[in-house]
């Protein structure tokens, strides 16, 4: 059990994908990198991490100082479990000038296991930046697909695991979305299949996809990930429009961040998130790596 927490020893992170409400009550609203990244910057001696359960993992394993808070310990990201610890250990055996790298939607365990981390708004600069040639993608076979195809000069093996939210995303939903919708640009995140990335204006992480369209002199867009992300769109483009590709694209586990359960923290009701040391201190490593080479 933890203990009441003033709101101003607290900083507040929320992920777009978020509801609403909760990310109207965060200090910073961004994707997987960037908060990270406020994580590692802010002064507060608490974290309270809106989002799914890999997110307030790596904060803690990053700032092990801190005391990092999970409105929801058991949201979890689908896709964070789907690699074996066997395959990595076979691979590494068996490959030479080879690296593991890992999205940052996967378990500590997992995580400890790789050399470095990547999230979809720096994977492919990371990847360019290393020196092994085979480079080992887990779990997301979607998004390694779409980072090899920006580096032909390395090999990628990929890992088979996916977001059942995104791997969703057919090319039949996306004719029937611009049949709906003519003229709209289609902006995708990088966990959709190949042939919807392939039909995309722009492919991005949703800070990217954000970012995209408040540039875009386009006026009307097909949004190809998490609908809560429409609440940062529409607050950002006033005037501009906004579809997602299909009805109801929601993480389910995203939406268990409600304002109440976020409420229960500050009042003393929320466990503290813990890593095993051995695997927090292995697992520091490659997320210090990211930092480092995303820059
Ligand atoms: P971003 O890092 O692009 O915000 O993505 C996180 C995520 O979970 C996508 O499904
Ligand atoms: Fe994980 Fe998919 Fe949810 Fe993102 S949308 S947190 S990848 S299950």
């Amino acid at each position: 059990m933890g203990h009441a927490i003033r709101r101003e020893d607290a900083l507040v992170l929320a992920h777009y994908y978020v509801p609403d409400a909760v990310q109207a009550a965060a200090d910073f609203v961004g994707d997987s990198f960037a908060l990270a990244q406020k994580a590692v910057a802010s002064d507060k001696p608490v974290i309270v991490f809106c989002g799914v359960s890999f997110m307030g993992e790596s904060a803690k394993i990053l700032c092990p100082e801190k005391e990092v808070y999970l409105p929801v310990p058991s949201a979890h990201c689908a896709m964070a479990d789907m690699a074996s610890e066997e395959e990595i250990v076979h691979m590494r055996e068996n490959v030479e000038d080879f690296a593991v790298v890992t999205y940052v939607n996967s378990s500590a365990r997992l995580k400890a296991l790789s050399d470095v981390i990547v999230t979809s708004s720096n994977a492919v600069k990371v990847v360019s930046r290393l020196k092994e040639k085979n480079i080992y993608f887990i779990p997301d076979k979607n998004l390694g697909h779409y980072v090899a195809a920006q580096l032909p000069e390395k090999k990628f093996y990929f890992g088979r695991g996916f977001c059942p939210i995104h791997n969703a995303t057919s090319e039949e939903e996306i004719a029937a979305a611009r049949s709906a919708h003519p003229g709209a640009l289609l902006l995708v995140h990088p966990e959709c299949p190949a042939a919807v990335c392939a039909q995309a204006a722009y492919v991005g992480s949703t800070a990217g996809i954000i970012a995209y369209a408040e540039k875009s002199e386009a006026q009307e867009f097909l949004i190809g990930t998490e609908e809560g992300t429409l609440y940062e769109l529409s607050r950002r483009c006033p005037g501009k429009k906004f579809y997602p590709t299909r009805p109801n694209f929601v993480c389910a586990d995203m939406k268990k961040i409600t304002p109440e359960a976020l409420e229960r923290v500050f009042a003393g009701a929320g466990t503290p998130v813990e890593v095993a040391p051995d695997v927090a201190e292995k697992a520091a490593r490659a997320l210090r790596r990211m930092l480092e080479l995303a820059q």
